[in-house]
């Protein structure tokens, strides 16, 4: 970073200007982060309530607005230019000058209906910088806003007769970081959409990625950039160029612009969260701050909880979706999925294959009904039963990847199930890349990329179609989340990532370090629907042995680790009959939570959180590491101090390991008070789950 990141910074004069049209590699410039560059003051300067985050922005010598980011006096983000280019030319990227600025400040607490904390504070200042352009009239405001843990900033094009209905080719965002950072990624443009690995590289090595894209800077900072409330515009990657820049690249449609849009509109927040630990990242409420409140209103009928299902017999082969012998969603079935989750407690079953559309080659031919049930599946039978125990059924819609046939056919299908109870639907649209089906008003097919601009507005519709109905969706196969949870709760959770179905599937099933890569990155964006939670680790797929790569233990703590408000109990009734001592930990295990914190971890080898159950007072603590045993150290000053808890401990055993041991698990109690430190031992691919409750609470009668 200090190689050059200061010289474009601090400098006003006209002589400093000149310097920003030197490649940025060049050795001959002066060393940007000498003591001299840095007290040259910068033009416009916003700082984070705490003071520690600074932005500087400007203009330079071709007029086009730039910015940059210091933490405690060090560059993070090195001058970066911003703008958008629109398909008449006309573009909002250079000849510009400041008009106007507007600054702004906010000290506000809300509340969440449900999610990883009940109260999130927004602390913020904010700066709207105005601006404009001589000859055809051109108006852009950039609005900043700087938190303690990261900067958002967004475009706003107001009402101007030259971007009367404009098609945006790009954006011209940039993120400029050391060349030295390491990045943890994945690639933007690959066939499994959003469902290819992380990997750890050096920026240099990149081309196209995906975000959120974690980074870690040669000073041990992490950042991720990412953006926040996504809506009626694409979804942004970002591509590295070897003047250490990571550039805005927006989703195009199929019809060449990346968005069609009408004056005035604003676009969606670009973000950078920022943490002097990698843990910071995961405790960081960013992305939400950036978000609009709860348009819903009363949402008390979105209802966190667990749910199982006729789905892992389906994914193992055992089962079909379609119908004939090994159909799984039968009336008999589901009676045995309600009867199992309501021993337990479960809230909801899954039942997917109800309905027509799932013989043939369901992904190519994408007709599915959302009304119609198989002559075995009794769907209103079924769910009375469900209600009559205390259990709900869980609604399917798969859409085979067909947006405008679904889009078509929603309204019906959610009024369907709102008439049985309904409460939830998982969606799904299965398909590579660049294969959503959208039907123009001629009745032509177009292929689109599941984060285009009208892929967007589709997964929007259908959460405004459900909406009314008190449904909420669970996305399979959607677009990245950005937080629009806050304004739709119904969004409850996504995939979004690879799933613990990739097990499965044979060629790339997902490594014991998978979910300590999502940890830190996918799961700064969002809920995910992982479906943790497997028993029977070692199994065949229609003859061909599979592994799930973790310990037992490692399945349990993903349930605190990897947060959502509906989680899974995926694996077959018959399994979690076999190990009912480590399956307690999954009935016990909340999945709305007063609040959470990361306690120890860093990207891709290892992570530890602990979650405070909603109106309650027990915590729960989750720690999974990757392919690499450790010995974890952990002060447990998050419990309340005074009180003295009994911990219920489900840890991998001495010998165990994912690969040759995965059962081996031990499970006991102690006791804990918040001045204790607790030792852990992860095994290979293991963890350990933790549920820790007040000592006069567990053992009053
Ligand atoms: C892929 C989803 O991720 C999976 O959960 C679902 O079972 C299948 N599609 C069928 O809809």
């Amino acid at each position: 970073m200090r190689e050059f990141v200061g010289r474009r910074l601090r400098l006003r004069s006209a002589v400093a200007l000149l310097l920003f049209a030197v490649p940025a590699f060049a050795d001959d410039l002066p060393d940007p982060m000498t003591d001299e560059a840095r007290d040259v003051a910068c033009g416009l300067e916003l700082f984070s309530p705490n003071g520690r985050l600074a932005l500087c922005i400007d203009t330079d010598a071709d007029g086009r607005l730039r910015y940059r980011a210091d933490f405690d006096d060090d560059t993070v983000v090195a001058a970066s230019g911003l703008g958008l280019r629109f398909a008449s030319r006309i573009d909002l990227v250079t000849g510009l000058t400041i008009a106007g600025v507007e600054r702004g400040s906010a000290d506000s607490r809300w509340e969440q209906p449900w999610g990883e904390r009940r109260f999130v504070t927004d602390r913020h200042n904010e700066l709207a910088v105005s601006l404009k352009a001589a000859g055809p009239e051109r108006r852009l405001v950039v609005r900043f806003r700087v938190f303690d843990d990261g900067f958002g900033f967004r475009y706003e094009v107001p009402e101007q007769a030259v971007y009367a209905d404009a098609r945006l080719v790009e954006e011209a965002s940039e993120f400029r970081v050391s060349r030295d950072a390491r990045a943890f990624s994945q690639p933007a443009d690959g066939k499994l959409r959003y469902e290819e690995l992380y990997r750890e590289s050096a920026i240099g090595v990149l081309d196209k990625v995906a975000t959120p894209l974690t980074l870690r800077l040669p000073t041990g900072v992490h950042l991720s950039i990412h953006e926040a409330a996504l809506v009626n515009y694409p979804g942004m990657s970002l591509e590295f160029d070897a003047e250490s820049v990571f550039r805005s690249h927006l989703r195009p449609s199929s019809e060449g612009w990346r968005a069609r849009l009408s004056v005035p509109f604003v676009t969606p927040w670009r973000t950078v969260q920022i943490a002097e630990k990698a843990t910071g990242l995961i405790d960081s409420s960013l992305i939400l701050n950036l978000n609009e409140p709860n348009r819903l209103g009363d949402v008390s009928w979105v209802e966190p909880g667990k749910y199982v299902g006729i789905w892992w017999a389906m994914h193992l082969g055992q089962k079909t979706w379609g119908p004939g012998e090994r159909h799984g969603a039968t009336t008999a079935e589901a009676r045995r999925y309600i009867d199992f989750a309501a021993e337990h407690g479960f809230d909801g079953v899954l039942v997917e294959g109800w309905n027509r559309g799932w013989g043939g080659d369901w992904v190519a031919e994408a007709r599915f009904s959302f009304t119609e049930p198989y002559p075995d599946f009794d769907l209103p039978a079924v769910a009375a039963y469900a209600r009559s125990r205390g259990v709900r059924l869980v609604g399917h819609h798969e859409t085979g990847g067909h947006m405008s046939h679904y889009e078509e056919r929603m309204e019906d299908a959610f009024d369907l199930y709102e008439s049985l109870g309904v409460r939830q639907v998982k969606t799904g649209y299965v398909g590579p890349r660049r294969t959503l089906k959208r039907l123009d008003a001629d009745g032509n097919t177009h292929l689109e990329w599941h984060d285009s601009q009208f892929a967007v507005n589709h997964y929007l519709k259908v959460l405004e179609a459900a909406a009314p109905r008190r449904i909420a969706i669970n996305t399979h196969e959607p677009v990245k989340d950005t937080g629009l949870r806050r304004t739709w709760p119904n969004w409850l959770t996504r995939e979004g990532s690879r799933g613990q179905e990739f097990a499965v599937w044979g060629a790339t099933p997902n490594p014991p370090e998978h979910e300590t890569f999502l940890a830190f990155t996918r799961m700064l964006s969002g809920p995910m629907d992982f479906t943790p939670g497997i028993f029977d680790l070692d199994f065949e797929v229609n003859g061909k042995p599979r592994r799930v790569q973790t310990t037992l233990a490692k399945q349990l703590a993903l349930y605190v680790v990897l947060y959502s408000p509906i989680h899974m109990v995926p694996d077959l009734p018959e399994n979690y009959a076999l190990r009912p001592d480590a399956f307690r930990f999954i009935v016990d295990v909340p999945t709305d939570w007063e609040e959470s914190i990361a306690l120890a971890g860093e990207v891709g080898d290892y992570v530890v959180i602990a979650r405070q159950e909603r109106g309650g007072s027990d915590w729960y603590l989750g720690a999974i590491t990757d392919e690499v045993p450790r010995r974890l150290s952990l002060p447990l000053d998050f419990l309340d101090g005074g009180t003295e808890y009994i911990a219920e401990v489900y840890a991998d055993a001495d010998d165990a390991h994912w690969d040759t041991n995965p059962y081996a698990i031990g499970i006991g109690s102690a006791r804990y008070t918040n001045d204790d430190t607790l030792e852990l031992d992860l095994a290979a691919g293991g963890g350990a789950a933790i549920r820790f409750s007040p000592a006069e609470e567990a053992e009053s009668p």
